[in-house]
């Protein structure tokens, strides 16, 4: 009998998981089906229960869910997703133990990597302090870099910093507002946009303008919808090194396959699943 595994969220029906992680299973050969679910809060608890007693051999949380899923006492969070403060993988253990993991700052690490940015010492600059900001900036602070978050509302990622800089850390943090963001990319290694800037449908907007931006600098737009987004554009126009926010989506499930399989899955069709699905 094929093996389930799935997404909950809400609004879950544009998830572009089920795509890549059904292209890895059948390139591996695996009897494996990953679909979405809709799930609100209120049934989070229902839902990861249902799917362990299904069988499930995993699940992603996505939007809502991952705050949520963090506080649920029959799972046990590993100790980067606490720190985070969010679930994106559930593990279903074979004595029937829950694991809670998130996969989004190994994720973005991962895309840095693959782009050949060291990580370790640079300067940078991490735009927005939501959810995505927080699993980003904590992985990379972790990883020894000099981090500044810079967001429209101040106080959020004066916090964020404040929070994270809590944990023992190689790396440096600090938050501060938008308006500093001119003269720190000045002096910056990297940019990482995890702010909703330019996501569909809002296209024509863009944290920065190619005049803010200069070619030392590797621009990560975690967004990946459109695949164009006007920053990577803005970079590109600057002479700066890109990275698409597919290559953090493609990770970070990459991540979670191993996780529940074992398995290391395959990136590369993973990678062109999506950018199909997204043309
Ligand atoms: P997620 O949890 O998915 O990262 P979020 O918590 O909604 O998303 O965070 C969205 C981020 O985009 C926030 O940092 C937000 O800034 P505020 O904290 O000031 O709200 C940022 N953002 C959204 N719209 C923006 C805009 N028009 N200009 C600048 N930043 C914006």
């Amino acid at each position: 009998m094929k093996q389930v595994f799935g997404v909950f969220g809400d609004p879950v029906g544009h998830s572009l998981s089920p795509a890549m992680h059904n292209a890895a299973f059948s390139a591996l050969g695996m009897d494996c089906i990953y679909h979405a679910f809709r799930v609100t809060p209120e049934k989070l608890e229902k839902a990861i229960l249902g799917a362990e007693a299904m069988g499930f051999g995993g699940l992603n949380l996505t939007v809502p869910l991952k705050e949520k899923a963090l506080k649920l006492d029959f799972i046990s969070p590993d100790p980067l997703a606490k720190r985070i403060g969010a679930v994106n993988t559930v593990v279903f253990g074979k004595s029937g133990e829950i694991q809670g993991y998130n996969t989004d700052g190994i994720g973005a690490r991962q895309a840095l990597l693959d782009s050949a940015v060291e990580i370790t010492g640079s300067k940078i600059v991490v735009a927005g302090a939501g959810g995505a900001a927080r699993a980003v900036a904590f992985q990379l602070a972790a990883d020894g870099a000099e981090i500044t978050v810079v967001n429209r509302t101040e106080e959020r990622a004066v916090e964020l910093a404040r929070e994270i800089s809590a944990a023992p850390l190689s790396g440096k943090i600090k938050g501060t507002g938008l308006s500093g963001l001119k003269e720190l990319l000045r002096d910056a290694d990297v940019l990482i946009n995890t702010t909703t800037l330019g996501m569909h449908p809002n296209m024509d907007a863009a944290i920065a303008t190619a005049e803010e931006l200069h070619s030392d600098l590797t621009v990560f737009d975690i967004v990946y919808n459109p695949l164009e987004t006007r920053l990577l554009r803005e970079a590109r126009a600057a002479g700066a090194k890109t990275i698409s926010g597919v290559l953090m989506l493609v990770y970070q499930g990459a991540e979670a396959f191993k996780l529940w399989t074992g398995i290391e899955p395959p990136v590369e069709l993973m990678k062109k699943t999506v950018v199909e699905a997204l043309q």
